[in-house]
C-alpha cells in the first residue's frame, strides 16, 4: 500500500467531506498512525486556481511524503496537483497544458465521494483560472494516482440532483471516449462497460440514494470511464461545457447533461453504429452475439433521444435558458468551444463554428 512507511501524509479534502466526519477513519484504514495526517479541507467546487495554489502551498510547507485525496472531482484534481508538484518549483500555471509535468511526484491515494469525474483514474486536473476567466487543464501521465479506493458507501449521502448531474458526466465520458477519434479496442472495452453500468445504475442511484448496488455500479462506471478518457479523451460535449462553466458557473456535470443530447444529435451521422450500441447499452445491454454486421436498423438510431429521456427521468432541468444562458452570447461561446482543439479534434465529426453554435441553440 502507498501508505506503508509514510510518516507525514496530507489529506486533501473539502468542507462537505469534513462534515461527514470520515477523514479520521480513512487515515486509520490506510494504516497510518492516528493524528499523523495534516488536513487541507478548503477545496472549492470547480477548483479555482487560487484554491489549487493554497493546497499546493500546504503540500510544500509540510514536507509531506503521501497525498490522500478524499472528495469529489475537484478535490481529487487538487490532490493530484499537490502530489505532482509538491517537490517541484514554480507556479501551478507553469504546468498547465499537456505533458508539462516532467516526472513522478509523491505517492497518492485517491478516494472519490462522488461518481462523476473519474478523476481517480485520469491524467487530468481541471482548473478554473479565475484571473483569466477560463477553464484550463493540466494533463500528464504523472497525475495518475498510485492507488484509487472505490467505496460506494461514501457516496450514499449525495443528494439526488448531484447524483444525477455527476452521473451524466459518467455517461458522457463513456459515450465521448467510445466515439473519440482516439478510441481503440482497449479504451472501447472500458467505455462500453461504463455506459452499461450507467444505463443500469443511474436511475436507481438517483431514486434511492442508499441503494448500494446502484451506487457501486455508478462508482465503478465512473472509474472505468475515467480510464477510457485517460487514453481516448473526451470531445465536443466537454469543449462546449467549458464556456458554460467559465461564463455562467454552470457546474460541470449539469453543463454536460444539458449539452450531451444535442452534441450527440449533431454527431449522429458519423457514429451511427456506435450510437446504436450506446442506445442498447442504455436499455440494459447488447443482445447475445452483439449487433448484426453493417448498418443498424434506423429505429435503433435513438441514442440522443435515449439520453434526453434519461435526463428527464432523473430530474435534470433541461434547457440552457433555464440556467441563465443568454442566446445572444452563443456566437462567442461557439468560437471559444471550437478553439479548444485538444477536445474538438477528438470529436467523431468535424464541426464548424456555425455547427457548434447550432448545437448550443438546440440545447437552449
Ligand atoms: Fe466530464
Amino acid at each position: 500500500m502507498a501508505s506503508s512507511g509514510a510518516r507525514r501524509p496530507l489529506l486533501v479534502s473539502d468542507r462537505a467531506v469534513a462534515r461527514l466526519g470520515v477523514a479520521e477513519s480513512v487515515v486509520e484504514a490506510a494504516g497510518l498512525p492516528q493524528g499523523s495526517a495534516s488536513v487541507f479541507d478548503d477545496v472549492e467546487p470547480e477548483l479555482p486556481l487560487s484554491c489549487v495554489r493554497a493546497a499546493l502551498e500546504a503540500a510544500r510547507a509540510g514536507a509531506h511524503d503521501l497525498i490522500i485525496g478524499l472528495g469529489g472531482g475537484s478535490t481529487l484534481d487538487a490532490a493530484k496537483v499537490c502530489a505532482a508538484l509538491a517537490g517541484r518549483p514554480g507556479d501551478v500555471r507553469d504546468y498547465i497544458g499537456v505533458g508539462l509535468v516532467p516526472g513522478t511526484g509523491l505517492p497518492s491515494i485517491l478516494i472519490p465521494t462522488t461518481a462523476g469525474s473519474g478523476s481517480e483514474a485520469t491524467p487530468n486536473a481541471l482548473i478554473m483560472d479565475d484571473e483569466r476567466g477560463e477553464k484550463v487543464a493540466m494533463v500528464s501521465p504523472h497525475l495518475i494516482p498510485t492507488y484509487a479506493v472505490l467505496d460506494p458507501g461514501l457516496t450514499v449521502t449525495l443528494p439526488p440532483a448531484i447524483t444525477a448531474q455527476s452521473g451524466m458526466d459518467v455517461l458522457a465520458h463513456a459515450v465521448e471516449s467510445y466515439t473519440s477519434r482516439r478510441a481503440d479496442m482497449y479504451t472501447e472495452m472500458y467505455s462500453r462497460h461504463a455506459a452499461l453500468l450507467a444505463g443500469r445504475s443511474l436511475r436507481g442511484a438517483v431514486r434511492q440514494g442508499n441503494d448500494l448496488d446502484a451506487r457501486a455500479g455508478m462508482l465503478l462506471g465512473s472509474f472505468l470511464a475515467g480510464a477510457a478518457i485517460g487514453q481516448a479523451g473526451t470531445s465536443a460535449t466537454h469543449a462546449l461545457a467549458y464556456p458554460l462553466g467559465a461564463r455562467y458557473h454552470v457546474p460541470h456535470g449539469l453543463a454536460i447533461a444539458l449539452l450531451l443530447p444535442s452534441v450527440m444529435a449533431a454527431n449522429l451521422p458519423a457514429v451511427e453504429v456506435k450510437y446504436a450500441e450506446v442506445a442498447l447499452m442504455l436499455e440494459g445491454g447488447l443482445p447475445e452475439g452483439g449487433l448484426p454486421e453493417g448498418r443498424p436498423h434506423p429505429d435503433r438510431l435513438t441514442a440522443p433521444a435515449a439520453v434526453r429521456r434519461l435526463c428527464d427521468e432523473i430530474g435534470i432541468p433541461m434547457g440552457l435558458a433555464r440556467h441563465g444562458v443568454d442566446p445572444a452570447v452563443i456566437p462567442e461561446m461557439a468560437a471559444e468551444a471550437h478553439a479548444i482543439r485538444r477536445l474538438m479534434d477528438n470529436n467523431p465529426r468535424e464541426l464548424s463554428v456555425d455547427q457548434v453554435a447550432a448545437v448550443f441553440a438546440d440545447a437552449m
